[in-house]
């Protein structure tokens, strides 16, 4: 899960990393108020949306006084940066900058350690830097049972090419950051512009984290930082339920029994449905397990997908069997009664694949047509979704 920056804000300044007062708004009202409750000579309205470079969008701009922070508000809500139309701002004390850092510290999934970048040129042209003079982006690998305590700061630092004293002031920020790497299990901590100030001090001026929501189990705070109002509202509702879906575009709806499995099956109708012109409509793995409940939720969420024509039912029998799946799928049908609307091509194979078959035979339900082959059901819930 990512973060918006005044959350990012928050995190950091639990765990103890300098950072500037800020107090988000939605309205342009608000934003004179927080401008007059800040109270400093200079505040900057900056846009909260989820990507970055909203300050050459116009998304950051300065305010001198309550009343432009409010003109500033007017212009900024409602913008549209990258797709993300700005509903919410954060206006924060305005910073006297003398110079931008960059620092990051990520999972560097392939070299299974973390990583972290820092540079003494940061601000908004980082991408570009990376790009034509990556040796100005130091990188330093990060043991994970080690971490980055004093001494890997300091490396980092001296890897980047600051002076002895920038560094030494730059070196117990790092540790914080990693502080709220480790501590609030983050996939990546990025802080652009980490600036020194006029009075010589640091402050991380923007923050960006994404959360790593396997470990959400261990941070309950956290539910409180989704924001479902972005969220699609079918993925909303399908993680309520507990079940792994993800939104697609496209007309095939998808359930399937294990991750691999329904990202092959995601290929063969995306295959199949060339043609046609239609595509799988959705990730939905309900893993083992697969009982007239769980069955019924997946279906749910799918067939509330107004674009879905056609679900495609994928199961390997493995410890949950063929006849439990069936079960569950008869079950389903019989929970949605009138709400399932949609053909369902099903395609059972493993483990008691004939009983679970001869269930559905048995059943003779008018929308469920039973495939034996994948590449066969995919075909037929693609041309149905044609229909
Ligand atoms: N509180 C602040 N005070 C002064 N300048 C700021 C402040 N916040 C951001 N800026 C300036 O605006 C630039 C862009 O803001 P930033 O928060 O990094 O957004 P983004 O990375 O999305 O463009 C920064 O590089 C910095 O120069
Ligand atoms: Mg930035």
């Amino acid at each position: 899960m990512d973060l918006y920056e005044y959350q990012a804000r928050d995190l950091f300044e639990a765990h103890g990393v300098p950072v500037l007062r800020g107090i988000t708004a939605t309205t342009p009202d608000e934003a004179r108020t927080a401008a007059a409750e800040l109270g400093t000579p200079v505040v900057v309205v900056k846009a909260q949306v989820k990507t970055g470079g909203r300050g050459k969008a116009g998304g950051v701009k300065i305010a001198k006084s309550p009343d432009e922070a409010a003109s500033r508000a007017e212009e900024i809500l409602g913008l549209d940066i990258k797709g993300h139309v700005v509903k919410k701002l954060m206006i924060a004390e305005g910073a006297d900058i003398a110079e931008e850092y960059y620092f990051s510290v990520l999972l560097d999934r392939a070299n299974r350690r973390y990583l972290a970048m820092c540079s003494k040129e940061g601000g908004m042209e980082i991408e570009q830097l990376a790009v034509e003079r990556p040796d100005a982006l130091a990188r330093v690998a990060v043991d994970p049972l080690v971490g980055i305590d004093e001494a890997k700061a300091t490396e980092i630092v001296a890897a980047a090419g600051f002076d002895g004293e920038t560094g030494a002031k730059i070196v117990p920020v790092l540790i914080k950051l990693y502080d709220v790497y480790v501590g609030e299990d983050a996939t990546l901590v990025e802080v652009n512009p980490l600036v020194k100030t006029g009075a010589g001090e640091i402050v991380a001026l923007d923050g960006k984290v994404t959360l790593d929501e396997n470990a959400e189990f261990r941070h309950p705070d956290h539910e409180a930082l989704a924001d479902n109002a972005t969220t699609d509202p079918l993925e909303v509702k399908a993680k309520e339920k507990g079940l792994n879906y993800v939104k697609l575009d496209g007309e095939v709806g998808i359930i399937g029994n294990g991750a691999g499995l329904v990202m092959s099956t995601l290929d063969v109708v995306a295959y199949a449905g060339e043609p046609y012109g239609v595509k799988p409509a959705n990730f939905l793995d309900i893993g083992g397990g697969a009982n007239a409940t769980v069955m019924a939720n997946g279906l749910d969420v799918i067939l509330g997908d107004d674009q879905v024509r056609a679900v495609f039912v994928n199961v390997f029998g493995g410890i949950t069997a063929c006849d439990e799946v069936a079960n569950g799928i008869k079950g389903a049908l019989e929970i949605l009664g009138e709400e399932a609307t949609k053909p369902l091509v099903v395609r059972l194979d493993g483990n008691n694949v004939e009983q679970g078959r001869a269930i559905l035979n048995e059943l003779n339900h008018p929308l469920v047509t039973q495939v034996d082959t994948m590449d066969g059901a995919a075909a037929k819930a693609a041309e149905l979704a044609a229909r």
